[in-house]
């Protein structure tokens, strides 16, 4: 695992962008899974930034979103279809069929389930998937709990969750319950992960993430058993860690190498 600590939040925004951009270059018809949440922000505003005045074109990109709220539609100003369009693809060349979301009103939400995990399939499966970290280690919508073999399902959510997200919501009460997310299974199924925490409210969740102990409670310590996986951190997301000094060596070391070193 790598991870990269820089002092502010744009700088590990504008790393994990160029990140993309390099393996976007490398292979056509990218597949490239999403988050929503504050995290990623600072990260899609870089990649539109590349877009406008680097020429960077996602024109053969195909996106697929981690989760979307069960029970509210794409029209929905809290729904995370709106987040995307809005906060990403419709300020770059992507084409809006090759960007899946999530049907947060689909009736048989299991076979939309299937169908999801399908089309992820048939698309050559995930490439690099973007992940944020709620501050009970959630990674998609996959509460504590969840099985590190899950896949895309209906999850029922957390209390703390739900409160979490009240303040995005006129009440409490219009908060949905639900949510179909990717499983834990699919996302460590994506051939590379990047995960972005910034601030202290990360801090404590971050270092148990990445030198705790692993464990379905903290669905994102699931990252440990992949073999490709980038961490960027800002310092006060980073300032629980034990091993900051060992990060920073082994990213000098990367350096003199010339190459990423898992
Ligand atoms: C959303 C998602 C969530 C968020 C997490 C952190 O698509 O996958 O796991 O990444 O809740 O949210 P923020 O970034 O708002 O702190």
């Amino acid at each position: 695992m790598r991870v990269i600590i820089r002092k502010t939040y744009d700088e590990i925004s504008a790393e994990a962008a160029m990140l993309i951009r390099a393996r976007m270059l490398r292979k056509k018809n990218f597949v490239l899974g999403l988050a929503t949440g504050s995290s990623p922000l600072g990260l899609y505003r870089e990649l539109i930034r590349l877009h406008r005045q680097e020429g960077l074109s996602f024109k053969n990109v195909i996106t697929f979103n981690l989760d979307e709220y069960y029970g509210i539609g794409p029209g929905h100003p809290q729904s995370y279809r709106y987040f995307m369009n809005e906060n990403l693809f419709n300020h770059i060349d992507i084409k809006k069929s090759a960007t899946h979301v999530p049907d947060g009103l689909a009736k048989d939400f299991e076979k939309f389930c299937r169908g999801y995990e399908n089309a992820i399939k048939k698309a050559g499966g995930i490439d690099l998937q973007v992940l944020g970290i709620g501050s009970d280690g959630h990674i998609g919508f996959n509460e504590p709990g969840s099985a590190f073999t899950s896949r895309t399902r209906l999850i029922a959510l957390d209390e703390q969750t739900i409160a979490d997200n009240a303040r995005f919501f006129s009440k409490k009460e219009d908060v949905p319950r639900f949510a179909i997310s990717m499983g834990v299974g699919t996302i460590l199924e994506a051939r590379e992960l990047i995960l972005i925490a910034n601030g202290t409210k990360k801090a404590d969740i971050i270092a148990r993430t990445l030198e705790g102990p692993v464990t379905s409670l903290i669905s994102a310590t699931a990252i440990h058993f992949h073999p490709r996986v980038t961490v960027f951190l800002d310092e006060d997301a980073a300032s629980k860690l034990q091993r900051v000094g060992y990060y920073r060596f082994a990213e000098e070391s990367e350096k003199a190498i010339g190459k990423e070193i898992f």
